[in-house]
């Protein structure tokens, strides 16, 4: 019987866990709960956190390598982007993030002057590896990153960004509970920017496959134009709630991290409302948005083919006008 050498066995061991080799890149409270929420599901094998601030980053790997024990076998390091080599998945939440009242548009320049730097490092030190971005404004700066990997050659469909994942879940989450229903059951999709401008459709929610009308009447459950527009509002505005009460987001951002990472590494083939640049959508071209996307091993796989009518195809046109102006003021 060969005796197989650590060695031999590590790399054999080490090039098994390829797949399940994750980075984050920007380790603040949405870096950092995107990893949490990894461990806790037992989503990857390794997880290696990159960030300037080696001090904080140090005591989070720490802090992250104690919840291990408690869940499934995971190994967190503190790395530079060399480290990044072999990743299967690469998570960008590098940047600032929205203070009280502060519209995730204007953090657009800072954050694009960050990705200037960022984008191109981990490109060169990981060149297979899936983007996912989770900066803000989400939609702008996956167009930015997928810029970048373009001019490193990287397939397009290895970018893309967090997009409206959290929204369709708060929408899901207020329905339901208007609803009586399991968010898991009421199939709902936020589309457009993942800020003020996006959609709601409610023309293609389903609870558990049927039409939410026919479910609403068939249940004798009161939905009317009022409780729609509060369900909107509260969805539109969660994380201005959020921010102005306790300084930010992340749980929700980071189970949703988690949720696309797995999707990726374990070749899901989902159906999530990512963002990802695309040459036409609603009669908008070259513009990044979230749509319902299929998404497996390699990213991004296809858009799926939603027919809007009137109002709710002028909203999502209008969402992606938006971003593309933002995306041209990047040019200027
Ligand atoms: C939010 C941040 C992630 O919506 O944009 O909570």
């Amino acid at each position: 019987l060969r005796t197989t050498t650590r060695a031999q066995l590590g790399r054999r061991w080490y090039i098994a866990t390829d797949q399940l080799k994750v980075g984050i890149v920007g380790t603040g409270m949405v870096g950092a709960t995107a990893a949490y929420a990894m461990i806790l599901q037992g989503i990857g094998r390794e997880i290696v956190l990159v960030d300037l601030n080696k001090k904080r980053t140090e005591a989070e790997a720490d802090d992250l390598n104690h919840a291990v024990p408690f869940t499934k076998p995971e190994l967190v390091t503190v790395g530079d982007y060399p480290d990044l080599d072999g990743c299967k998945v690469v998570v960008v939440a590098a940047g600032v993030s929205q203070k009280p009242g502060e519209t995730r548009q204007a953090l657009l320049g800072r954050n694009a002057k960050v990705f200037e730097t960022v984008i191109p490092k981990i490109l060169q030190h990981s060149p297979k590896a899936t983007l996912l971005v989770a900066t803000n404004p989400v939609d702008v700066m996956t167009h930015l990153a997928a810029r970048f990997a373009a001019a490193h050659g990287a397939p397009a469909s290895h970018v893309l960004g967090t997009g409206t994942c959290l929204d369709s879940a708060r929408f899901s989450h207020l329905l339901g509970r208007h609803l009586g229903v399991d968010s898991s059951s009421v199939h709902g999709y936020v589309v457009g920017e993942h800020g003020d401008s996006e959609v709601l459709l409610w023309s293609l929610v389903t609870v558990g496959g049927v039409p939410l009308d026919d479910y609403c009447q068939a249940r004798q459950i009161l939905l009317d134009d009022a409780i729609k527009r509060d369900i909107d509002f509260k969805v539109r505005r969660a994380a201005y709630r959020i921010i102005e009460g306790k300084g930010s987001t992340y749980y929700g951002v980071g189970a949703a991290i988690a949720a696309i990472v797995h999707a990726i590494i374990h070749n899901e083939k989902c159906v999530l409302t990512i963002c990802a640049p695309m040459a036409t959508v609603a009669g908008v071209q070259n513009t990044t948005v979230a749509m319902p996307f299929l998404v497996g091993g390699d990213g991004v796989i296809a858009v799926l083919p939603l027919s809007l009518q009137g109002e709710e195809y002028a909203q999502l046109s209008k969402s992606a006008e938006v971003i593309k102006e933002a995306i041209a003021g990047i040019d200027e």
